[in-house]
């Protein structure tokens, strides 16, 4: 029996019946453990494969002016409790030179996304079940992300594309000075670098993000700079090795707003200085509104819009996004209040097969408790996954606004 008959075979006779009720027996969960443990266990086995030939993970681009292409990405977590679809059918382009950004609500699977196309998923609960992530190297050389060894990802990672976390902190080691860390950086992925060249590159990368004083930087361990400063050695080094796209997952979230905006500020010039292109995970909008080309707006798991920026700005066409929009601060609220979508996210374990909005549209029709929607396109970048835009549930609208009017005379 094939990985994904396994888990449509699990997904009828278990998790979803139990879920709805919230409990599962011991013998229960031992059962879904005891069928993660096979198909993890098949999946690290792909993974871990050596000299593994190139063809299998050579492929060619949809459009060649894409850096990467997400095609119908489904990453799954194999829990105790059941899988947990993090992205289930995600597709989307990062075009060269272009910024993407990613939004939605907390859990919605933003990061998730990210990490599979760094092939950073935690393994072996978490695994790239279904779908494709191509990706273009400077040489127009292109890569299926999902079937790559991970010995040849670590010659992408980092050096092609780099990643900037929400929190520098973090990710910076607290016991080592900066400059041996972004040294270890250039090393790593740079042909024939000594120690003196590694350090030049460092310290060219420091001035580039507007670090005054480099030497001291250079010198100093993580504690001892502020959080903007410390935001600024990690965008230097994610820069330091030229990578062709930049992953930058809430890069502002943990900074006052006076940091955040030379922080973005940088984060476009350098942009436009390496040519590069930048996936932007955020929550604000407003940060999305000044950064962003194209825009892609995530729901439990799945892409319910993407347009340009312009497009979902100006013309959201889900009601989720309609939603957003309201929600952000505009300063001339009458009452002062925010608008706040109502309800939650459905449980991750137990996606239905409908719309997963329904339970927090105020737009919901019969149709939309009968089907997941269909993706309709607006423009040629302009689509969303909604009924209110086509076949039964387009009636229904054209029909409430004919009452509409008719109460209205
Ligand atoms: N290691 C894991 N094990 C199980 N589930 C996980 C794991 N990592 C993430 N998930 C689940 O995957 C889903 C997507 O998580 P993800 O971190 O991508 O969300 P996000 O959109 O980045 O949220 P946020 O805005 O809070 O960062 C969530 O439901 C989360 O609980
Ligand atoms: S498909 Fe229906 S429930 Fe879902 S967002 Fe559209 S109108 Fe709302
Ligand atoms: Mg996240």
């Amino acid at each position: 029996m094939g990985l994904l008959d396994m888990l449509k075979r699990r997904k009828v006779e278990g998790t979803e019946d139990l879920d709805n009720t919230m409990y599962l027996t011991l013998r229960e969960e031992r059962r879904i453990s005891r069928e993660n443990r096979k198909i993890m266990k098949q999946y690290e086995r792909e993974k871990n494969r050596k000299n593994v030939p190139e063809e299998e993970y050579l492929t060619q681009m949809r459009d060649p002016s894409n850096v990467v292409e997400f095609d119908n990405l489904h990453t799954y977590f194999f829990t105790d409790l059941g899988t947990v679809k993090s992205v289930n059918g995600v597709t989307f382009d990062i075009p060269q030179g272009k910024i993407v950004g990613v939004v939605g609500e907390s859990g919605c699977g933003k990061s998730v996304t990210s990490l599979s196309l760094m092939q950073l998923v935690q393994a072996p609960q978490g695994q790239i079940v279904e779908g494709s992530i191509r990706y273009q190297d400077i040489n127009g050389k292109c890569y299926e992300i999902t079937k790559m060894p991970r010995d040849k990802m670590l010659e992408i990672r980092g050096k092609e594309i780099s990643m900037i976390f929400q929190e520098p902190m973090t990710s910076l080691n607290p016991v080592f000075k900066i400059g041996e860390q972004m040294d270890e950086v250039v090393l790593l992925h740079t042909k024939g670098a000594t120690s003196e060249s590694a350090k030049a590159r460092s310290i060219e990368m420091l001035n580039l993000v507007g670090i005054a004083d480099v030497e001291k930087v250079y010198n100093s361990y993580p504690h001892e700079l502020s959080g903007g400063m410390r935001q600024r050695v990690m965008i230097a080094m994610a820069l330091s090795c030229d990578p062709r796209l930049i992953i930058a997952d809430e890069p502002t979230t943990a900074l006052d707003v006076t940091i955040q905006a030379q922080i973005l500020e940088l984060l476009r010039d350098v942009k436009d200085k390496i040519n590069g292109s930048i996936m932007l995970i955020t929550h604000d909008l407003g940060v999305i509104a000044e950064m962003a080309d194209y825009v892609v707006v995530m729901y439990a798991g799945r892409i319910i819009e993407q347009g340009t920026v312009r497009e979902i700005f100006h013309n959201p066409k889900h009601p989720y996004t309609i939603g957003l929009m309201k929600s952000k601060p505009s300063g001339d609220t009458k009452d002062n209040r925010l608008y706040s979508i109502r309800g939650q996210v459905p449980n991750p374990i137990n996606m239905p097969d409908y719309c997963y909005f329904c339970n927090r549209c105020d737009y919901a029709m019969n149709v939309c408790w009968k089907e997941y929607p269909d993706i309709v396109e607006f423009s040629e970048s302009h689509s969303a996954a909604c009924h209110l835009y086509y076949g039964e549930g387009l009636e229904e609208q054209k029909k409430r606004r004919v009452e509409v009017e008719n109460n209205g005379n």
